[in-house]
């Protein structure tokens, strides 16, 4: 399937969701407004793969991923019930301790860049098609 599209309505605050597409993980999480700010209040100059949150999402509520880490391919933790979402309250690939922050991005440990953003657009306020 080239595209996938997923219903948002069931996904509350606070709620990571994943979906497959083209064969990989894909993460759907509902940022709470704390997400947002912390993702947003970075200085870009200081990250490895420099790219402000705004760059990396349509609606600051709605951070979309591939959940596949950079450096070698492992799905990172962080969905479900919240633990192990490393120091940065995203994601944490417990591979090799790669720690990712509230937009995605790499921020300690190998990875060299920042989770993928894929292509995406919203058909209406509660349907996400992915690809
Ligand atoms: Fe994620 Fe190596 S694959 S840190």
């Amino acid at each position: 399937l080239a595209s996938t599209d997923v219903d948002l309505s069931p996904i509350e605050v606070g709620q990571r969701v994943t979906v497959t597409w083209r064969g990989k993980p894909v993460f759907i999480d509902r940022r709470p407004e704390d997400a947002i700010e912390q993702a947003r209040k970075v200085d870009v100059a200081e990250l490895r793969d420099p790219q402000s949150d705004e760059e990396r999402v349509q609606k600051p509520e709605w951070l979309i991923l591939v959940g596949v880490c950079t450096h070698l391919g492992c799905v990172p933790l962080g969905q479900g019930s919240g633990d192990n979402r490393g120091e940065w309250g995203g994601w944490f690939c417990p591979c090799h301790g790669s720690h990712y922050d509230t937009s995605g991005r790499i921020r300690k440990g190998p990875a060299p860049r920042n989770l993928e953003v894929p292509t995406y657009s919203f058909l209406d306020d509660a349907t996400v098609r992915i690809g």
